[in-house]
C-alpha cells in the first residue's frame, strides 16, 4: 500500500467528526452536529476511496494502458523512478521474452526483472523478479 498514513489519517478524521457529530446530535442537536457528520462522512468515504485505489483500481488501470501498447512479448522495458516495482512487474509479466529493467532514487527500491531460463527456449512463461522487493 502507498503511503498508508493517508488513509489512516482520513479514517481516524471520519470517525471522529462522525462521532462528534453523533454525539450532539444525541444532545439537542446542537449546531454543529450535521457539519461533523457531514465532513466525518466525507472523510471515511475518501479513506474507502484510497483503499480502493492504492489496492486494486491503480492495477485495473495500469492493465488498461498496458493492454493499449500490444507488447509482441520480446521488448525491453526501462522504468526509471521504479519506486517498489509495482508497474515494472505487472509490466514484465507481459513480456516473456523480453527483459525488464528498473531503477530509483532508493537503493532499496530498485528492481528488475529477467525471463525464466525455460523463456529462452520459447517457451510462455511469466518473467520472474530478481528482486526480493515486493510491489505495492
Ligand atoms: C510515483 S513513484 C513511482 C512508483 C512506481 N512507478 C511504482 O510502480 O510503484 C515515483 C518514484 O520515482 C522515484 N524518483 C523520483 N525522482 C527520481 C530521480 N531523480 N531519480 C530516480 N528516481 C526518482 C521516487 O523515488 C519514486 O519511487
Amino acid at each position: 500500500m502507498d503511503a498508508p498514513d493517508v488513509p489512516t489519517l482520513y479514517g481516524a478524521v471520519g470517525v471522529g467528526l462522525s462521532a462528534w457529530g453523533v454525539a450532539s446530535l444525541a444532545a439537542d442537536g446542537l449546531a454543529p452536529a450535521p457539519w461533523a457528520l457531514i465532513v466525518g462522512c466525507l472523510a471515511l468515504v475518501s479513506a474507502g476511496l484510497y483503499m480502493y485505489a492504492t489496492r486494486r483500481g491503480k492495477f485495473v488501470v495500469w492493465e488498461k494502458l498496458l493492454d493499449e501498447l500490444a507488447l509482441r512479448g520480446d521488448e525491453r522495458i526501462l522504468d526509471l523512478g521504479c519506486g517498489r516495482g509495482a508497474v515494472l512487474l505487472t509490466a514484465a509479466r507481459r513480456i516473456p521474452e523480453g527483459r525488464a529493467y528498473g531503477s530509483g532514487a532508493a537503493r532499496t527500491r530498485v528492481a528488475t526483472t529477467r525471463p525464466p531460463p525455460s523463456a529462452t527456449h520459447r517457451q510462455k512463461a511469466s518473467p520472474t523478479a530478481s528482486s526480493s522487493t515486493r510491489p505495492t
